[in-house]
């Protein structure tokens, strides 16, 4: 028994939809033993997949970055997502999405002959609650010390693993991290910043991974009138900030009130972030 999950869930492994506690794959996966492999991860509410469009792009970006061929056509992605979402009791749901390049004789090249592993299970979602959404998270600073290529979702996610330990270690919820003190991103999440009203975020190269909600939030900024800027931002102007706020799928927009033990601002969620988290609602109730 593993705690907390359930071993009758039905998982999709390789073209065959199974419990969980029966899916089985090789020792000799390339994602067991090189972390080779790249993943998804795309919310549903009411059983509908949340920006899934941007999820599935990303997706293969991902694994064209890494030169794994599926074979597979974005309508076979959606096929398999919607066809997951359809199959679990959940209303409001994660589906995870996992391919590595496959099972082969250990070495580092990659096999002349290989079968991607394809897998896909679906959680249940508990979305932030009022809590978090009012009182806010608090975060700390670390050094980032991840590889070049944040930009691919890869399941070597060593580099974050440590990362967010630290943030348990330290009794606060997520890491910013800082690259030649220059801000890249959180654990698993992005970072944003709001000074003097305008909402700053980190350029979109292979130092963070942009999230879906990248994206999401630009358009809602928009929509609410925020002067948005994507740039490089320094420590300085992190720890000066008038806002702090993280975005992921499972985090959705969460306000940062303490930042290294300080008051980020007034210490409460600002108005950047109210506005921009009516927003959010706006777009997951429109659905
Ligand atoms: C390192 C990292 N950055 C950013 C994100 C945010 O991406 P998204 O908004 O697509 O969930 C994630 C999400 O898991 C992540 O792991």
């Amino acid at each position: 028994m593993i705690p907390n999950v359930d071993p009758d869930s039905i998982v999709y492994l390789n073209g065959e939809y199974l419990r969980l506690g029966d899916a089985r794959i090789s020792v000799l996966d390339r994602g067991f033993i090189f972390g080779d492999g790249i993943y998804e991860v795309v919310p549903a509410y009411g059983r509908k997949p949340f920006r899934m469009d941007g999820h599935l792009a990303r997706l293969e970006r991902s694994l064209a970055s890494i030169k794994i061929n599926v074979g597979w056509q974005r309508g076979d992605w959606e096929k398999l997502v919607v066809g997951m979402l359809d199959r679990v009791p959940f209303e409001t749901s994660m589906a995870y999405l996992q391919v590595t390049r496959g099972v082969a004789k250990r070495d580092h090249a990659f096999p002349a002959q290989a079968t991607p592993t394809v897998f896909c299970m679906v959680s249940a979602f508990e979305r932030p609650g009022a809590a978090l959404r009012e009182q806010g998270i608090a975060v700390i600073s670390v050094p980032d010390l991840r590889w070049l290529h944040c930009e691919i979702k890869s399941v070597s996610l060593l580099g974050n693993v440590l990362a967010k330990q630290q943030a348990v270690d330290a009794g606060v919820d997520e890491v910013v991290q800082f690259r030649d003190g220059y801000l890249s991103e959180g654990a698993s999440c992005n970072v944003w910043v709001v000074k003097n009203g305008t909402l700053l975020a980190p350029l979109r190269n292979n130092l963070i991974l942009e999230g879906i909600r990248y994206r999401l939030l630009e358009e809602l900024a928009q929509a609410a009138g925020i002067r948005f800027e994507s740039r490089r931002i320094s420590q300085q102007e992190v720890e000066q900030a008038d806002e702090l706020m993280l975005t992921s799928a499972t985090k959705e927009v969460l306000p940062v009130v303490k930042y290294n033990g300080k008051p980020v601002g007034a210490g409460r969620p600002g108005p950047v972030y109210a506005k921009l988290r009516a927003g959010y609602d706006q777009a997951v109730a429109s659905l």
